[in-house]
């Protein structure tokens, strides 16, 4: 089995390669459970720490330039995770690059599937941010894409593709809306959720960390952990377990951002949270504020997948995973 990872060097990425590793197995489009002999980690950023298996094997290049795609796929693929993209404050802030690595480098990959003749099991890293404008609370699998933002609107198109190739028998896809992830190591990106992660990574590095949206603001939110074991579990399911759609609303946690710093002060203590500041930024928080809470997720919940328990638990594994020890 050969699965292409596209952003493979990113932080979702590079977790499930190594979660693939571990488990070293995958269904391929006709339900048959194969042994996987290589992921190939495509990304236009080299790869940070080497993963030190001879499954494993690196791609860098830009995945809107054919030539690259073409490389990846010389020796065929049985399943896809479509993980690159450019976050939503990049994508926001320039058109021209979302639209082209978002969506143009979409299709390109998704014609180049087509052209393998026997269609690949393909999972999109879709986001939550479909979703925008008035809707019922929480929000059901069924409730219309209206995005509010550029991201959004790409995001949104490329599960419509995901689709519509599905249907014509050309892939067997499936688009995977996953909540905010968080807690996220490293340094800030571009994500207009960003501080999600910050105010909790931060404050444990003993930084102080501005939030930008207010304290009753909510978010529907998961750790890597957990969202990495669901685009498994998407992965996995039938093709009879879908309808009419191949999108799925991926289960998560709706916690406000006031209860996010409360559980950062119970689980590291008040020298902890107090590196947290209220810090208002309109930008952040009309993106912010447009993307829904609260979901139903009957399908995800159908399939198996799960969301967090509580945000303790959430800052507890950032801690046990990711937090650098000095
Ligand atoms: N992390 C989240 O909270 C979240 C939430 C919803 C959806 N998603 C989606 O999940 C996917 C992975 O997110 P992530 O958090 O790992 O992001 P990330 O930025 O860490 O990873 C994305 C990777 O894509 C790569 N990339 C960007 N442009 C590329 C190009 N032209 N060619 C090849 N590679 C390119 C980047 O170098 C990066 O390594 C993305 O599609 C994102 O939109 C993430």
């Amino acid at each position: 089995m050969r699965i292409v990872i596209t952003g493979g060097a990113g932080f979702l990425g590079s977790r499930l390669a190594r979660r693939l590793l571990e488990r070293n197995t995958l269904t391929d489009a006709c339900g048959v459970e194969r042994e996987i002999h290589q992921i190939l980690l495509l990304d236009v950023a080299p790869p940070t720490g080497a993963i030190g298996d001879p499954r494993i094997a690196y791609q860098t290049g830009d995945l809107a330039d054919p030539a690259t795609i073409e490389r990846a796929f010389a020796a065929g693929a049985d399943s896809v995770f479509h993980m690159a993209a450019v976050v939503s404050g990049q994508a926001e802030a320039d058109f021209d690059v979302g639209m082209r690595i978002n969506l143009d480098a979409t299709r390109l990959l998704l014609e180049r599937c087509r052209k393998l003749g026997r269609a690949p099991r393909l999972v999109f890293a879709s986001s939550l941010a479909v979703f925008g404008g008035p809707l019922p609370d929480p929000v059901p699998d069924d409730a219309p894409l209206m995005p509010q933002a550029s991201y959004g609107t790409q995001k949104a198109i490329g599960e419509l593709l995901v689709y519509d190739m599905t249907r014509k028998g050309f892939i067997d896809g499936r688009s995977l809306r996953l909540p905010t992830v968080t807690v996220r190591p490293g340094t800030p990106n571009r994500a207009a959720s960003s501080f999600a992660s910050g105010i909790v990574r931060e404050p444990l590095a003993g930084v102080d960390a501005d939030c930008p949206v207010a304290p009753t603001t909510r978010m529907w939110v998961s750790s890597p952990r957990t969202v990495v074991d669901n685009l498994i579990i998407g992965h996995e399911a039938p093709a009879s377990a879908f309808t009419h759609s191949r999108s799925v609303n991926v289960p998560g946690l709706c916690v406000g951002v006031g209860e996010m710093v409360e559980a950062l002060r119970e689980v590291a203590g008040d020298g902890v949270a107090k590196h947290v500041h209220w810090s208002y930024d309109a930008a952040i928080d009309r993106i912010v504020s447009t993307w829904p809470a609260g979901f139903a997720p009957s399908l995800g919940h159908a399939l198996g997948m799960r969301g967090d328990d509580d945000f303790r638990s959430i800052i507890r594994a950032y801690i046990a995973d990711d937090m650098p020890r000095n």
